[in-house]
């Protein structure tokens, strides 16, 4: 049977096992998924092991998405998705072929403008946060086409550098100062303040009217972020547990061939709604 992992430090609470086993179940595709726990200096040695193994793919997870696309770029190649992000979270093995991808942006972009049914054609999008996440979701939320797509970050010097890396008149790099007296559509946190519960400094009028407020984080109650862009005026808001679930669904289709269905896992995993909107 194919051998699929999701690699990490730590693994035990990972929900990319229970996803994969019912995509494989829904798709009727004969396949073994577990979760790879990788000593802290130990990414390549394990992900060795796994291939010689027999292994066909991996989900990878934090600490080691920089690693992974390391170990893509010096053994394979890598998709221009993933070569913008400067990272991989999916690794497909053909033989000796390695392959690096990256889903997360993809998956970002599905939930919002699938399941959230939010468009982004058109839309003024706000990235907040410059690290990996919000590096991750650079190149698919521009292709998405949207009216203009600024980046604010705390360290702002890191949005702007961010920015120059599409090169396009319409996407901004900014500190949140920057961000007074302007509105946008879509409010997307990148940033890991919602983790310290940490709320960020926002300004009022930020959210234009029927805006919708995106957390990549997730977690059973609502998070920092998504409070506090209620309190601010946004009309909708949503946490990243339907990125999770539409990045899986992307790597299962770059190892498969198909894309599964990702509602009926999400109603798995969360039988009700957190949010009323
Ligand atoms: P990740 O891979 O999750 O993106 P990261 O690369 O460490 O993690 O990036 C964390 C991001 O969250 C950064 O943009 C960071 O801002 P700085 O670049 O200024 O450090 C942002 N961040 C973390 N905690 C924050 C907070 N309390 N307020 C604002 N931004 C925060």
């Amino acid at each position: 049977m194919d051998r699929y992992a999701v690699i990490g430090n730590p693994i035990a609470h990972s929900k990319s096992p229970r996803i994969h086993a019912a995509f494989a179940a829904a798709e009727q595709q004969a396949l073994h998924y577990e979760a790879l726990l990788a000593p802290l200096d130990g990414f390549v040695v394990t992900v060795d092991t796994f291939r010689q193994q027999g292994g066909r793919g991996l989900n990878v997870t934090v600490p080691f998405k920089l690693e992974a696309f390391d170990y893509a770029r010096q053994h394979g190649t890598l998709t221009a998705r993933a070569e913008l992000a400067g990272a991989v979270n999916t690794l497909r093995f053909d033989g000796a072929q390695v392959l690096g991808d990256n889903t997360d942006g993809v998956g970002l972009v599905h939930d919002l403008q699938h399941n959230l049914a939010c468009p982004l054609s058109g839309k003024r999008v706000l990235l907040l946060g410059a690290g990996g996440a919000a590096r991750g979701a650079l190149l698919p939320l521009w292709q998405a086409q949207p009216a203009a797509l600024w980046i604010a970050n705390r360290t702002a010097d890191k949005a702007v550098h961010l920015a120059r890396l599409l090169n396009q008149p319409a996407v901004e790099g900014c500190g949140y100062p920057d961000l007074d007296g302007q509105h946008f559509d879509v409010v997307i946190n990148a940033s890991s303040s919602s983790l310290g519960a940490e709320t960020l400094p926002l300004p009022a009028g930020l959210f234009a009217p029927d805006a919708l407020a995106y957390d990549m984080m997730y977690a059973d109650t609502p998070t920092a972020f998504l409070l506090q862009a209620r309190s601010l005026g946004a009309s909708r808001v949503a946490d990243g547990l339907g990125m999770l679930l539409e990045q899986a669904a992307e790597a299962f289709l770059l190892w498969r061939g198909v894309r599964p269905d990702t509602a009926p896992v999400r109603s798995l995993l969360r039988p009700t709604p957190l949010w009323m909107n």
